[in-house]
């Protein structure tokens, strides 16, 4: 047997040394980059990720854009997981790109590479002719709205003949949801947080979506989702410090399912404001005692909430026939209480 020298034995102990060294160094960085991508983004985006197509064996790989992405944050979560192809972080604050492209910094490449910041209004950039690509070869599956007020919603998604400086008018019925846009970037699903979530306009815009029709699908060789229109999938309520968020989930859906028509009439008033209010999953599976005892108490304490606004409404208001409509909406509401 060979007998192991001193000097051989202090070449072993280093080199090991050294091996041990590189691989903590490694793991530490894997750590920390897969700390940052699994990093919790808290509820709030937490319930917009749960509302995302899941990856499924046969299912394809999904293109994103999420309007008012601010820090990218999300942006850059959502283009971690595997099934997403890849994200259009747009905003129309070249500041809010500045800030989201140093935050991408410190995301692995294959992150990085994934999310493409695009600085504009609304759908604008993705329609541009700089990312015209998304027109002709690829298409956006998700639209994410997020943290912005119903108005922007509103000035995002429908026809532009809205001037930006009225208010939203909740006793007409809306233009529409500008299905020529979202038909021709292929969006089939939108998962929209209006930050302030403000009863009537919120209703409003819920109500202006499942009234739209969409005409035929961009790309597609049949008539698929030919007069189809859109459906609300789900929808859920969150308390964040202090704040309500409602997050609901719009999916465009084939002209056989259940629509607007289809809704017992007792409770179809004329206004968008409250045509749709069973259309709500949460206003639905409240009244049906569907809801979770904890999400039950949240949507109940939002109601509550919003009750008070829409009684001050209530006395802003001269028109009989407004005052009827507002009279209706907050019967409905304390009905489901
Ligand atoms: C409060 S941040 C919300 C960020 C993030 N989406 C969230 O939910 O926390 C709102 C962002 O929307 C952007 N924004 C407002 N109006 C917009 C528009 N019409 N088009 C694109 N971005 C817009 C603002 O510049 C801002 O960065």
């Amino acid at each position: 047997m060979m007998k192991s020298t001193p000097l051989k034995i202090i070449n072993v102990t280093l080199t090991s040394m050294v091996c041990a060294y590189w691989i903590i160094c490694l793991s530490v960085l894997l750590g920390s980059h897969s700390q940052l991508v699994k990093r919790d983004l808290g509820p709030r985006f937490n319930r917009i990720l749960s509302m995302l197509p899941k990856a499924g064996p046969t299912s394809r790989s999904i293109n994103v854009a999420d309007i008012g992405c601010d820090h990218a944050l999300l942006s850059a979560h959502i283009a971690s997981m595997h099934h997403v192809n890849c994200v259009y972080a747009c905003d129309i604050s070249e500041k809010a790109i500045y800030s989201a492209k140093q935050n991408l910094q410190s995301y692995p490449s294959h992150i990085k590479k994934k999310v493409h910041l695009l600085v504009g209004d609304g759908l604008h950039p993705l329609l541009s002719h700089s990312s015209s690509k998304i027109i002709q070869e690829e298409q956006i599956d998700v639209l994410i709205l997020s943290g912005m007020g119903v108005r922007s919603f509103f000035d995002i998604l429908c026809d532009s003949s809205t001037d930006p400086s009225q208010k939203i008018d909740y006793w007409n019925p809306m233009q529409g949801v500008d299905t020529k846009v979202l038909d021709s970037l292929g969006v089939n699903r939108i998962i929209c947080q209006p930050w302030p979530p403000n009863f009537l306009p919120l209703q409003a815009f819920i109500g202006t979506v499942l009234s739209s029709k969409t005409s035929s699908r961009r790309g597609s060789n049949n008539n698929e989702g030919s007069g189809s229109g859109w459906r609300l999938e789900c929808q859920a309520v969150d308390k964040v410090a202090g704040c309500h968020y409602i997050t609901s989930s719009f999916v465009r859906t084939p002209n056989d399912s259940p629509s607007m028509e289809n809704i017992d009439n007792s409770v179809v008033v004329t206004t968008p404001g409250t045509f749709c209010l069973e259309m709500n999953p949460l206003y639905y599976n409240s009244i049906t005692g569907q809801l979770e005892e904890e999400e039950s108490a949240c949507w109940q304490d939002y109601l509550n909430k919003q009750l008070v606004s829409l009684e001050r409404k209530k006395q802003g208001i001269n028109g009989n026939s407004e005052k009827y409509d507002i009279d209706n909406i907050i019967k409905l509401v304390k009905a489901s209480l």
